[in-house]
């Protein structure tokens, strides 16, 4: 069983795929964290991420094992990184090369859970489920920003909202796995929704489908 989740940022997809993993028992993989651990190696080699030729000149020196350990190192999840995921996250050269990962990884027997922006359109294109999460941006950088003041980030609630919208453009109008609902997706917008009705919706339809 896959189970392939896609959505803008800040929409709880994270959050929903966790909860999901929990209760189904599958094997859940964020890919985001996939781009963004990429885009921390090239960071600290002192890459910059508009350099299209030296990123795709480095990418094939990270290993698999890599790979994981920087999913695991908090600064993904930092500004800096935030801010420039999105840029090398356009380069074809990029995505190929996460594409095997991720492939293998929807494998497992056990099942699998994949949240990202691509992966009912093209990872997983045969997916047995495929989610579409959505929310207004506003609601959106709420959430975003009560999370960093939660964490003790210092945020501002204006600038979170503008960072937000900026990679969502990004995200949306790339010509390459833009984020847009996948063909037979079922679309859930959360605006109004607390987790626990976002997590009663999604394994509603898991068990329809089961
Ligand atoms: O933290 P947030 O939910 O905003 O984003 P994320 O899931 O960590 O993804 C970070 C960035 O990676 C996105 O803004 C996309 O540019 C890129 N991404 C992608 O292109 N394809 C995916 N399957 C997952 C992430």
């Amino acid at each position: 069983m896959i189970i392939a989740i896609d959505g803008p940022s800040g929409v709880g997809k994270g959050t929903l795929a966790k909860l999901l993993a929990k209760k189904t028992g599958y094997e859940y993989l964020d890919t985001g964290a996939l781009y963004r651990a990429v885009t921390l190696y090239m960071i600290e080699k002192g890459i910059d991420c508009d350099d299209k030729d030296s990123i795709i000149n480095q990418i094939t020196n990270i290993s698999d094992n890599e790979l994981l350990k920087l999913t695991a190192n908090p600064k993904i999840r930092e500004e800096e990184v935030s801010i420039n995921v999105s840029k090398i996250a356009v380069y074809q050269e990029v995505r190929d090369f996460l594409y095997d990962f991720q492939v293998n990884f929807s494998k497992n027997p056990k099942g699998a859970i994949l949240d990202g922006r691509d992966i009912g359109t093209v990872i997983c294109p045969d997916a047995d489920i495929k989610l579409f999460i959505t929310a207004s941006p506003q609601v959106r950088a709420l959430r975003r920003h009560k999370e960093n003041k939660e964490k003790g980030l210092e945020s501002d609630y204006q600038e979170v909202f503008r960072q937000l919208k900026a990679r969502d453009e990004r995200d949306a109008s790339r010509n390459i796995a833009p984020c847009k609902p996948a063909d037979g997706a079922i679309i859930i917008d959360t605006s109004n929704l607390s987790r626990e009705q976002v997590l009663e919706k999604a394994m509603k339809i898991i068990k329809n489908k089961s």
